[in-house]
């Protein structure tokens, strides 16, 4: 997704802005750009690419100026080219602008525009904002852009410069993040926390609707009529350390051994001395969490994959009965959610689009909503009535792995939770369920111990074109979540199945070249899924396990067996995720394949 950052003060502003994009790389993009005030001209750098290509033509000609904005471009309106790539000038060049997000009316304001004698050299709906920046220009881009945005439809995060204010940045904000880093002399426009934090932990988060005159020395913010208004400032304790591969090949590797810390944070305080679950979030009376009779999860992606573990948790533990769906299809389907629904938004972002529009949607049908997320003071947290904040602390690489497990722990306290005020579940049962859930992150210690029998396994699965995921219970999201990371890092095509529905089609698939991965820990449905097995086998088939811990009989069955420690069966989710999350990324390294930023994706998608 785009990236955007902006800076102002003493330093070379090329070089802010190409380290504040290279902290946003992670967003994914395929153009990036920069354009900085330098001695009375606006310098506009634009390459296709990674960031490389545009740093090595700064250092070919150098832009030298101390104002300036930049871009890492996610194509949505027009191919990545380079005349697409932001930043994007007006008729005089004169006038600079970056862009996250999308002007939805940006056809009827090209034809307006052009009608009256602009020309407009991109395909993008962002130009349009650069060219009614310059037809509202009178000597103030404050005033210039609060009447701009006035006349855009969609999401946007905006930073601007103009020649004739070559000291300032305005920076304006709807529904897409843009922060600002309060330096000491320097100010840093950003579309999200890293590319500050080399300068500065203060940071204040615009609102919708909020427009920012930033200078060295300050910065003044007023909503869209003028009036000044007091922003949200924030202080950051994430070290830029902490944002770093420390020490591991990738960032996903990291985050991979990062989890039992995710998880055991996000647990941190969840049971009181007298066995109760703790989760004042719900921001809701004991009687009112008891009245709950029905659960909404809307997410999406890995997210999705979570809410459907959720499921099975909060129908076993709570009986209440819950109803999982994907946000792009809840917030077009008429949903049947009302004041007697908790609804539960799960986004590691916060910045989902369909997500956030599903949120929108539930609460004017007058459900209450929680949001599960990862990211302090994200756009769900705004929009939801309460938060349940995951703390995996931040997530690099674009395919989810610690935030997906640090949602499932917060999952599992929130499906105690529900037992608990339902009275369903005994506080016996609970403390011993939560207590068990405690120790999660000590058997994720032991499966990151020895990866030896993934590292084997891996090795002889590079060359496969296609493979089957199953499971049954609570491994049919598991084996979704292992499909969805193989398909994603490695580019090998990988579906998943309830293990029971395959021989309603999927079957025909099997062939020897079709490795079929089963996620088969020990639960009340373990025998009828070696049934399953048994069937791919006899199709020829090559089939990968993950099993329980003195399952010595599973090795009769599979070609490979990745051994997790023994737990209780609907605990089992998290330790069962590991070896595929393993599995998929040394697949996908020994394939050669960047697994931080996978082609096409981007790490929060916040567009529809
Ligand atoms: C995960 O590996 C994916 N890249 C993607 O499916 C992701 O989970 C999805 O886009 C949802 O993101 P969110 O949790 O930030 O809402």
């Amino acid at each position: 997704m785009c990236g955007i950052v902006g800076y102002v003060g003493p330093r070379q502003a090329s070089d802010v802005l190409l380290g504040g994009l290279a902290r946003l790389e992670y967003r994914g993009y395929d153009s990036a750009g920069v354009a900085v005030v330098s001695n009375g001209e606006l310098d506009v750098t634009r390459r296709v690419g990674k960031l490389a290509a545009l740093s090595a033509a700064v250092a070919e000609t150098p832009v030298l100026g101390s104002t300036g904005i930049g871009h890492t471009r996610w194509a949505t309106h027009g191919r990545p080219t380079e005349a697409n790539a932001h930043p994007h000038v007006d008729c005089t060049g004169r006038i600079a602008v970056v862009h996250n997000g999308i002007i939805e009316n940006y056809m009827q304001l090209r034809e307006e525009l052009a009608q009256n004698g602009h020309v407009l050299r991109s395909e993008t709906d962002t130009e349009t904002v650069a060219h009614l920046v310059e037809s509202y220009y009178q000597g103030d881009l404050a005033t210039a852009v609060r009447k701009t945005i006035k006349r855009l439809d969609g999401a946007y995060a905006l930073s601007v410069v103009h020649l004739d204010e070559p000291n300032l940045i305005v920076a304006a904000r709807k529904e897409s993040p843009l922060i600002i880093g309060i330096g000491d002399g320097e100010n840093i426009v950003a579309s999200d926390i890293p590319a500050v934090l080399e300068y500065t932990r203060e940071v204040l988060a615009l609102s919708d609707g909020q427009v920012a005159t930033v200078t060295a020395s300050g910065v003044s913010v007023t909503d869209m009529e003028g009036n000044p208004v007091t922003p949200e400032m924030l202080h950051i304790d994430w070290d830029l350390a902490a944002a770093e591969k420390g020490g591991f090949e990738d960032f996903m590797l990291k985050e991979i051994h990062e989890q039992p810390k995710a998880i055991r944070e996000t647990l941190l305080g969840r049971m009181d001395a007298k066995g109760q679950i703790q989760l004042s979030e719900l921001q809701m009376t004991p009687e009112q969490v008891a009245s709950i009779d029905r659960v909404f999860i809307l997410a999406c992606g890995t997210s999705f994959h979570a809410g459907l573990v959720a499921k099975t948790l909060i129908e076993t533990w709570a009986r209440i009965p819950v109803e999982v769906q994907t946000s792009s299809e809840f917030r077009y389907s008429d949903p049947i959610v009302d004041d007697e629904t908790l609804v539960v938004a799960i986004t590691q972002s916060g910045e989902t689009a369909d997500t956030l529009a599903g949120v929108r949607e539930a609460r004017l049908r007058g459900a209450k909503v929680i949001a599960i997320t990862n990211v302090v003071g994200s756009r769900v947290t705004r929009e939801s009535d309460g938060v349940i904040y995951t703390h995996a602390g931040p997530e690099i690489g674009v395919a989810a792995t610690k935030t997906f497990t640090a949602q499932i722990a917060a999952l599992n306290v929130l499906a105690l939770k529900l037992a608990q005020a339902k009275g369903v579940m005994g506080t016996e049962r609970v403390t011993a369920l939560f207590e068990e859930l405690s120790r999660i992150p000590e058997t994720v210690e032991a499966i990151l111990a020895d990866l030896s029998a993934i590292d084997e396994c891996a090795a002889e699965y590079t060359d496969v074109c296609s493979s089957l995921f199953l499971g049954r219970g609570i491994g049919v999201p598991i084996a979704m979540e292992g499909a969805l990371k193989l398909k994603e890092i490695s580019y090998i095509h990988a579906e998943a199945y309830p293990a029971g529905e395959m021989k309603h089609g999927p079957i025909a698939l099997i062939t020897p070249q079709v490795p079929v991965v089963v996620v088969a820990t020990q639960g009340h449905t373990y025998e009828k899924v070696v049934s399953n097995i048994q069937e791919v086998r006899a199709r020829g088939a090559e089939v990968i396990v993950v099993a329980t811990h003195g399952d010595d009989e599973i090795g009769r069955h599979a070609e490979h067996v990745l051994y997790v420690p023994a737990t209780a069966e609907l605990l089992s989710a998290i330790p069962a995720t590991i070896p595929l999350q393993v599995l998929s990324y040394r697949i996908a390294k020994l394939r050669g394949c960047n697994v931080d930023q996978p082609r096409n994706l981007a790490k929060s998608v916040t567009v529809e």
